[in-house]
């Protein structure tokens, strides 16, 4: 009787801390949820400008994401030279170009369109730090890009790549389009003799399925 009482406390106590160990992890894992917090998705539609610096090379970038058409565009300002174009399709067409008097233009097929609005997902959370003023929350994704996004608006405030290459945001006016006639390429760049093959296939190399959908769209602001 005494035995039966014992085995069956202890079974009950078994039971009550098994309980109590499967609590705590739940608990834990809600507040591990809780504590990494998943990057912004981009809006649909934006315009900003970047300040870039490549190992004291600077840039400006006016960047104009528009993912309802499929295109994304990297007007680059170099420091005191040259003004490029690069206007990549969802189709995977991109082309590099200026205006000026040189009309040299660079036109590639490549194997991913642009940047998904949520190209970030997966990012590796970091934690929190100071960037320009500003406080972030900062990811890591695929030892590609380090992201630094206000904690308090979801705004990008910075990011850089694993080149070096670090880029700040100036502006970002979301819902900002720009317009459709400034979007097509000159006519230089159809003239069959100045397409090149694709760049991208000498990526491959290394390629993961993401490196290469990121080098697309923001091979302006990387310059790979
Ligand atoms: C650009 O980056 C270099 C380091 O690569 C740094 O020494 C320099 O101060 C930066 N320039 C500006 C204007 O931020
Ligand atoms: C992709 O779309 C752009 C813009 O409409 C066009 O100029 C280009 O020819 C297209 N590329 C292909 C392979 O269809």
């Amino acid at each position: 009787m005494a035995m039966a009482y014992l085995e069956e406390s202890t079974t009950k106590s078994s039971l009550l801390l098994l309980f109590f160990c499967f609590t705590l992890t739940a608990s834990n894992l809600l507040s591990a949820t809780a504590a990494n917090p998943i990057p912004t998705p981009w809006p649909h539609q934006f315009h900003s400008i970047l300040f870039v610096n490549y190992s004291g090379s600077l840039s400006l970038i006016d960047l104009w994401y528009d993912w309802p058409n499929g295109r994304n565009f990297n007007i680059i300002q170099h420091q005191l030279g040259k003004l490029l174009y690069d206007v990549e399709w969802n189709n995977g067409t991109t082309f590099f170009y200026t205006l000026d008097s040189t009309k040299e233009c660079r036109s590639n097929q490549i194997e991913v369109g642009i940047l998904r609005p949520n190209w970030l997902d997966g990012a590796t959370y970091l934690g929190q730090q100071h960037v320009d003023g500003f406080l972030c929350n900062v990811w890591e994704k695929v030892e590609f890009i380090w992201y630094y996004e206000d904690v308090v608006t979801k705004r990008p405030v910075h990011w850089v790549f694993y080149t070096g290459r670090s880029i700040q945001v100036m502006t970002f006016e979301v819902g900002a389009v720009l317009d459709d006639a400034k979007w097509q390429a000159p006519v230089y760049c159809f003239d069959k003799k100045d397409v090149k093959p694709g760049y991208n296939s000498d990526n491959k190399v290394d390629a993961n399925f993401l490196k290469p959908q990121l080098e697309g769209v923001l091979r302006g602001s990387m310059q790979l």
